[in-house]
């Protein structure tokens, strides 16, 4: 089993900081988020594979490094939106796929209501995004889904994490790289993560 990666990094605990308060408001929220993810992906990339690739600069050749697969990156809807853009950013090559799934209130059990991936799945490098990982439920129906659908090797970033999701996640789909800022300390009664920042998708959206 893959060990679940906590991302301690001074600027990761700075931001995420910033996302619990809850004086931040929608526009700065979204600001935030992006710099967070820039920081964990570029954390959850690292061991990224790399092949050799000759190219000529201006005076010589040389043998520079290039990705030796493409990245597929899927968000999970509508939260992980709002780790997207600052992906792109960093990966504009990379393939996007959208898995839309919605918790229900009372059980807690996502449903899926869209869904559109990118063809050939296994030969990507698949980065599942998500800011919040409480039960794992969502998570694990996302795998499930992508597995299903050819996916072999993911990373998964969530911005905020239980132990009782991580858990959920690695019983059901051991070999997903884990990464998150923090492993906060229990659920609420309605699902929602304590001490956490709320709901993400509301915060993010203004709903
Ligand atoms: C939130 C969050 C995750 C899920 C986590 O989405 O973005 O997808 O809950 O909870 P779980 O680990 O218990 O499954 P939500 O279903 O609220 O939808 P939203 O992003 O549209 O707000
Ligand atoms: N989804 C959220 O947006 N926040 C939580 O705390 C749990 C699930």
């Amino acid at each position: 089993m893959n060990p679940v990666n906590v991302i301690a990094h001074p600027l990761v605990q700075h931001h995420l900081t910033r996302l619990r308060d809850r004086r931040t408001e929608p526009a700065e929220f979204r600001r935030v988020m992006n710099e967070l993810t820039s920081l964990m992906v570029y954390e959850a990339t690292r061991s990224l594979p790399t092949q050799d690739c000759p190219i000529e600069t201006p005076l010589e050749s040389m043998v520079g490094r290039r990705l030796e697969s493409g990245v597929a990156l899927i968000p999970i809807l509508r939260a992980g939106l709002g780790m997207l853009g600052s992906v792109l950013d960093m990966v504009p090559d990379c393939r996007v796929g959208f898995i839309g799934l919605k918790r229900d209130e009372t059980t807690l059990q996502p449903t899926c209501y869209h869904l559109s991936l990118p063809p050939e799945l296994s030969q990507y490098e698949v980065i599942l995004i998500d800011p919040m990982l409480a039960t794992g439920g969502s998570a694990v129906a996302a795998l499930d889904i992508l597995v299903k659908s050819g996916a072999r090797k993911i990373r998964q970033v969530n911005l905020l994490a239980t132990r009782q999701g991580i858990d959920l996640v690695q019983k059901h789909h051991p070999n997903v790289s884990l990464y998150t800022a923090a492993i906060d300390r229990q659920l609420d009664p309605r699902g929602y993560i304590l001490p956490g920042l709320g709901d993400a998708g509301d915060r993010l959206f203004g709903t």
